[in-house]
């Protein structure tokens, strides 16, 4: 069974590649490098003794996918490639939809003429929008704040409406709530370009001293001590979330939405806390305004998946934490020399 993993080479890819292996599937990365590094190629041949089959290109490209199906059976896709930084795609909309959502047409137009009808989708609990409560279930209605937020929405809408327009297609879409932690070894972990936009990269990179303190974006929520709650799910947890999915969509049609996380929110200082604590490190802050866009609470109702898959996170606050320095202590600047 070979697997395409597009985005293979980033975050949620690397991990998740790793877990593909394990399982025994033929795992072929295509990344075009646009946030991640060709480091990890050399770090994941590292972890798992073996050289992924891998192609450097844009899914864009039509032309360069169809070589890839051609190389190889491919018998399901899993479908990473995305940009994600929510403020930049307030600032740069049209660079936002033209790669997530033209590129997605693009890999699916490449399925359809190849016959490969099987994909797992990389979508997010941003799709849940401000105004539904916690926990989330999967059928609450979706809706966006950003263009980022957006093109999950109208992905997941664009691959729905391709299971109603052919019965035999398998799709099933994985709203991630907040990935955080790192493979074991610290040989792979989060390395987001220039000043990172989300909470862990950034206490990690205040830890280790490339950033001088944590700006905490608001105190005043309904939450127990004022600050942003949410539902950070280990990435090994969630690698292996789509190593079951990916074993559920090969033998379904149809479509399948499946929340991964935890059940359990946390909020800012209770990460801080909880990261000083394990790592023995401080991490300075300071609490600022409200970052724009952001809701309170947000974390999931992972029943569906549980009883569905048979999966649940397995991994706790400590392990995150822990892994989260591991890899940040052993690569200061990430994947860069
Ligand atoms: C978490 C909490 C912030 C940074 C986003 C995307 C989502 C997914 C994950 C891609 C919030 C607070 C953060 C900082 C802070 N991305 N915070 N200081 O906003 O829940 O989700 O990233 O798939 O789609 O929407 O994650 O890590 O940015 O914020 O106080 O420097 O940490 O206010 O309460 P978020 P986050």
């Amino acid at each position: 069974m070979a697997i395409l993993l597009t985005g293979g080479a980033g975050f949620i890819g690397s991990h998740t590649s790793i877990e593909l292996n394990k399982a025994g599937y033929e795992v072929v990365l295509v990344d075009d490098f646009s946030n991640s590094s060709p480091e990890v190629l050399n770090r994941l041949e590292s972890i798992t003794g073996q050289k992924f089959p891998f192609y450097e290109g844009s899914i864009l490209d039509k032309d360069f996918l169809r070589g890839v199906f051609e190389k190889h059976q491919i018998d399901a896709v899993i479908h990473f490639a995305a940009f994600k930084a929510v403020g930049e795609s307030v600032s740069e909309p049209l660079k936002y939809y033209h790669n997530n959502i033209t590129g997605t047409i693009s890999l699916l137009e490449v399925m359809k003429e190849k016959g490969v009808k099987n994909i797992v989708f990389s979508s997010s609990a941003t799709v849940y929008g401000m105004n539904n409560v916690s926990p989330l279930t999967e059928d609450l209605p979706t809706s966006a704040t950003n263009p980022y937020g957006y093109t999950k929405v109208m992905m997941e809408q664009i691959l729905m409406d391709v299971v109603a327009s052919d019965p035999e297609w398998s799709v099933t879409l994985l709203r991630y709530f907040n990935p955080i932690g790192a493979h074991e070894s610290g040989l792979i972990g989060e390395a987001p370009n220039g000043i990172p936009n989300n909470l862990m990269p950034y206490i990690t990179q205040v830890a280790v001293g490339k950033l001088a303190e944590l700006s905490v974006f608001g105190d005043d929520y309904d939450t127990p001590d004022g600050t942003g709650v949410r539902d950070y799910i280990h990435v090994v947890d969630l690698a292996n979330g789509h190593s079951l999915a990916l074993k559920h969509n090969l033998e379904q049609v149809g479509t399948q939405i499946f929340n991964l996380g935890t059940g359990n929110g946390y909020s800012v200082l209770d990460l801080v806390k909880a990261f000083e604590a394990e790592n023995q490190v401080a991490v300075p802050y300071v609490i600022k305004e409200r970052r724009p866009g952001d809701i309170a609470t947000c974390y999931a109702d992972a029943s569906k998946a549980k009883e569905i898959l048979g999966w649940t996170a397995q991994k706790d606050l400590h392990d995150m934490m822990r892994d989260s320095w591991k890899w940040q202590s052993q690569n200061p600047n990430g994947y860069d020399a």
